[in-house]
């Protein structure tokens, strides 16, 4: 996959809970920025002095009607992650005029807006692709619902944003009152052929899967994106030796291999992120503590036999790693 790394600077900054924080990215040089599709994300690269490049992906919301301009504007929110340092160094440091790059938007969560009929659910924070969704099926006027689940309205962002797009096709859900959203009736009660986006906690994703494999449904159409806050910050950091090319890299606590790797201009091959697509595992020659393989791609095999990794996601727990690469 090629990386272009863009030029931006923090144009906004504007709390949405006491946790989430809103956050403009503008193009540095005033040039527009790629065009992108709902579902889509960009990866932040950002520095920090005592930790070493941070990497973290988020979704892309979009613009809001006359106020920005989504070809000059990046819109995305940031929850404070308390393990994970990557979200607490950004709502420490960003402001206004602080410069940074992105990587040109990448969508592992396309919408099909040809279908007869579409439910949007978010959970948490998850909410920032479906606010894009949403957008885009009410602007063309597409049969559509959409689900917000939270803890409660204080804690959700975007309530009145959805509110204002999707009107009365959208239901918010507050589990601290009523309890876990009921899945399974939700997609039971939808009208035939509908299709099912859903972005949230992992287990919230798990839970629509298999709410969608017990009434019989076709698995693709439950399309889903996991919300991963990345590397929870008590990552340690570790040297990778790249055998055949001979160079060393290191990888901070809050970077993935692959991340480190493609800072450091080393060609590799990668598309998911996510340890899904199986693009990325590279051939392990020696690690000097035990793999914390974190890929949905690798077999249970694989995985004990340690002679591989996904780099997009996996680590290692020790100081250094060897890969035949
Ligand atoms: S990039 Fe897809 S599994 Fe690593």
């Amino acid at each position: 996959m090629a990386s272009k790394h863009i030029e931006v600077v923090v144009a906004g900054v504007r709390p949405l809970t006491p946790r989430i924080k809103e956050y403009l990215l503008a193009s540095a040089d005033g040039r527009p920025l790629p065009r992108y599709e709902p579902g889509a994300h960009v990866a932040l690269h950002m520095a920090s002095r005592d930790r070493g490049p941070i990497v973290r992906h988020y979704s892309l919301i979009g613009g809001l009607a006359g106020r920005d301009d989504p070809r000059h504007v990046y819109r995305i929110a940031v929850q404070r992650e308390d393990r994970a340092r990557g979200s607490a160094f950004i709502h420490d440091t960003f402001a206004p005029g602080t410069r940074l790059r992105v990587a040109a938007p990448v969508n592992d969560f396309p919408l099909d807006r040809r279908d007869a009929c579409t439910l949007l659910i978010a959970g948490g924070i998850g909410v920032t692709p479906i606010v894009s969704m949403a957008r885009s099926l009410a602007r063309r006027g597409c049969r559509y619902r959409v689900v917000y689940a939270g803890r409660d309205p204080a804690a959700m962002a975007y309530r009145d944003m959805l509110e204002a797009v999707a009107g009365d096709r959208v239901r918010f859900h507050y589990s601290d009152a009523a309890g876990v959203l009921d899945l399974r009736g939700l997609l039971a009660s939808q009208p035939d052929g509908t299709r099912v986006y859903v972005c949230g906690p992992a287990p919230m994703i798990a839970a629509t899967h298999d709410a969608g494999a017990a009434l019989g449904w076709d698995p693709g159409r439950v399309r889903s994106e996991v919300f991963a806050a990345g590397p929870t910050g008590d990552e340690t950091a570790f040297e990778v030796e790249l055998r055949r090319s001979g160079r060393t890299v290191r990888v901070g606590p809050d970077a993935s291999i692959l991340d480190a790797l493609r800072l450091a201009d080393v060609p590799v091959l990668w598309d998911c992120a996510r340890g899904e697509c199986g693009l990325c595992p590279l051939p392990v020659v020696s690690a000097d503590g035990p793999i914390d393989h974190r890929d949905r791609y690798l077999s249970a095999e694989e995985r004990a036999a340690g002679q591989t990794l996904c780099i997009c996601v996996s680590r290692i727990r020790g100081t250094r790693l060897v890969l035949d690469a």
